[in-house]
């Protein structure tokens, strides 16, 4: 497994791997993370994982500089899989000026829901992924369900954009309780951990109420966001369309309920896909 740090080293040594699926990610890797990557090997030759902290899709008030950074341990698990090529630039080689050209997701996509709450996250995201996706020129990108607004404006984006990548969805990957695995479950106390499972069983539930054929979404959504108990502060429950995460109209079938609620200092998000 060869670990890269500037971008000249990584062309040079992709140069011979045509075949290349990339799995984007910002560290502290967990069985989330690995599932991709086994997705990915599954799928090409070379397996090309990045590790970078963003800070570009963070929010000055958001958790930045506690992000978790753990390269060494996120070595050994990679090297235990098999991945190929670690590209974990430091930030002057993805920003080594500012950062005035961006990415901007369509307006419709990226000031709803987690962009509601997290203005300019959106366009963090897509203009860092862009910019791997020209330093990795990958055939193949692999994105977790998990974070699944994040999916829509990449797929979105590489649609638009023309980008010559397939992006590859991936499923949450979840603890025995459901909590889907997050890099920020670290920071939960023992007590909070017991009670975050809660998010993704009131989702189960709206899940469940409309398959019962409930269609109030707007009553749905209300129900549901007094389910959570004292200890927590919801963002958002929003039952949606799969397609472009706007809310549904009669015909449509395919759908995701999607959550957000802090738990003490931590916010957790989640969904719920179905078919009605
Ligand atoms: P990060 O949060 O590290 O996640 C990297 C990838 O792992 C994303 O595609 C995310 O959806 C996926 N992932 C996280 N938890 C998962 C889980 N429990 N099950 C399945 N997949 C999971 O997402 C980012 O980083 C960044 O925004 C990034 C795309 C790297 C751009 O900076």
């Amino acid at each position: 497994m060869d670990i890269i740090t500037s971008v000249r080293e990584l062309r040079e040594r992709l140069r011979r791997e045509p075949d290349n699926v990339f799995v984007p990610t910002m560290g502290n890797l967990h069985a989330g993370h690995i599932q991709l990557m086994r997705l990915a090997k599954r799928r090409a030759a070379c397996t090309v994982v990045s590790i970078f902290v963003n800070r570009l899709q963070f929010g000055p008030k958001e958790d930045f500089d506690r992000y978790p950074r753990t390269l060494q341990a996120d070595a050994e698990k990679m090297r235990e899989i098999g991945v190929d090529v670690v590209f974990a630039p430091g930030e002057s080689e993805i920003y080594p000026e500012r950062q005035t050209f961006t990415v901007d997701p369509s307006a419709e996509l990226q000031h709803i829901l987690e962009g509601a709450f997290r203005p300019g996250h959106f366009r963090g995201v897509a203009t860092v992924v862009l910019k791997l996706f020209n330093m990795v020129a990958p055939r193949a990108a692999i994105f977790g369900k998990k974070d699944y607004q994040q999916y829509v404006v990449l797929r979105d984006m590489v649609k638009e954009l023309a980008l010559p990548v397939e992006i590859i969805p991936a499923e949450t990957v979840r603890a025995e309780d459901g909590l889907a695995l997050s890099s920020r479950n670290a920071f939960l106390s023992a007590a909070e951990r017991a009670e975050a499972p809660r998010l993704y069983r009131i989702l189960r539930e709206v899940r469940d109420e409309l398959l019962a054929d409930r269609r109030d979404l707007a009553g749905l959504e209300k129900q549901a966001l007094g389910k959570f108990g004292k200890s927590w502060i919801p963002d958002y429950v929003a039952v949606r369309r799969q397609s472009d995460l706007q809310p549904p109209a009669s015909g449509d079938r395919e759908l995701v309920i999607l959550g957000a609620a802090k738990l003490g200092a931590v916010r957790l998000i989640d969904n719920v896909e179905l078919s009605l």
